[in-house]
């Protein structure tokens, strides 16, 4: 029987499928267009540095508003110094969030320049420092997002996890690509199946899970207590509610052009009331996180839907793309 919930440090997490972070996607649109449809047990925000949210930054306070009945909830906090993450730390507990997140796979420059994201796994002993002063500065649970290795010579998640564990980390998830992957590479989840044999905590797989199909293996092929999906979910913001029927043993929903319009509709106007857009780039603003979205979901989800997917793309006003949105669900 492959798993459909599990408890992340008390937090129950049913159905077993987290929204994984994504910096400019999981804002608070993202995440309540994707609870809205449903199927998902857990959200995380996009990440935010440790040190701006310490100092309650306004840009980041504003990128990590929850909305009430958001729950669960996890912020994730990206950044190097223990001290700093751990006072970070204190403000998502303040913020209501039941779990904080340390971001130990995120591949980009700019984080690792600074010593964060995937180039912690090179220095276990300070992940291990992080853990422990952020585990103790707060009363939820600590979770650690990392990647199965920095490169193919050192795809240590197994032992990273267990020392995440052993400082009081109530859960892991591990994408399966190494930090040199970056976005690429052949499938290999061996790590995360190793992973979850070296820890007792809840170990989630992350990793290319795009439908029902690649849940199952993927569940079965690790072992894994759940699931984080990522851009399976642009494509698709249907993804959870596809496989948590599944899980059910339900048939999957089916989605018609109608309910695809008011989703992308709903996401804007949704986009447009975030407490975090000033006025006056409100439109710019909406129009790149509709880029963003377009990008797969058009593709994926609109049969011919490349055309609409390049007017969006083109698009240089945001009330341009909203005309060829709307010019595309017209009934012919
Ligand atoms: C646009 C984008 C932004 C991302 N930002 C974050 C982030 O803020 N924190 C994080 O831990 N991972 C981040 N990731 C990685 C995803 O959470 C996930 O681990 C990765 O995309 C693999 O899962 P997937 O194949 O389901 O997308 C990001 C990925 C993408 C595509």
């Amino acid at each position: 029987m492959l798993p459909t919930h599990t408890d992340i440090g008390g937090v129950r997490i049913e159905p077993n499928l987290v929204l994984s972070p994504m910096e400019g996607v999981t804002d608070l649109s993202f995440r309540r267009l994707i609870r809205q449809i449903g199927g998902v047990g857990l959200t995380v925000t996009e990440f935010v540095p440790g040190a701006a949210l310490s100092r309650g930054d306004k840009r980041f306070m504003d990128m990590v508003k929850l909305d009430v009945d958001e729950r669960p909830v996890a912020i994730q906090l990206y950044g190097r110094d223990p001290g700093q993450l751990a006072e970070g730390a204190r403000m998502v507990q303040d913020l209501g969030a039941d779990i904080c997140d340390i971001n130990m796979g995120c591949p980009s420059k700019k984080v690792c320049n600074n010593s964060g994201g995937s180039s912690l796994m090179r220095e276990p002993e300070h992940a291990r420092e992080i853990v422990r002063q952020v585990v103790a500065a707060v009363q939820i649970p600590v979770t650690v997002k990392m990647r199965s290795g920095f490169d193919v010579d050192s795809r240590n998640a197994p032992e990273l996890a267990r020392v995440c564990e052993g400082e009081g980390a109530a859960a892991i998830t591990v994408h399966w690509r190494t930090r040199a992957d970056r976005y690429g590479g052949l499938r290999a989840v061996d790590k995360i199946a190793e992973t979850v044999q070296a820890v007792a905590v809840p170990v989630f797989a992350n990793g290319d899970v795009v439908d029902v199909a690649s849940a199952e293996s993927m569940l079965r092929d690790t072992g894994a207590a759940g699931l984080y999906v990522g851009r399976g979910a642009i494509a698709d913001p249907w993804v959870f509610a596809r496989i948590a029927a599944w899980q059910r043993g339900e048939p999957e929903p089916v989605v018609d052009q109608a309910a695809k319009h008011r989703v992308i509709l709903a996401y804007v106007a949704s986009l447009r009331a975030l407490p975090s857009v000033r006025p006056q780039k409100e439109d710019r603003f909406v129009l790149g996180r509709l880029k963003q979205l377009a990008k797969t979901f058009c593709r994926r989800q609109l049969e011919g839907g490349r055309g609409l997917e390049r007017q969006i793309l083109h698009s240089q006003t945001l009330p341009e793309a909203l005309t060829a949105i709307e010019a595309w669900f017209q009934p012919s």
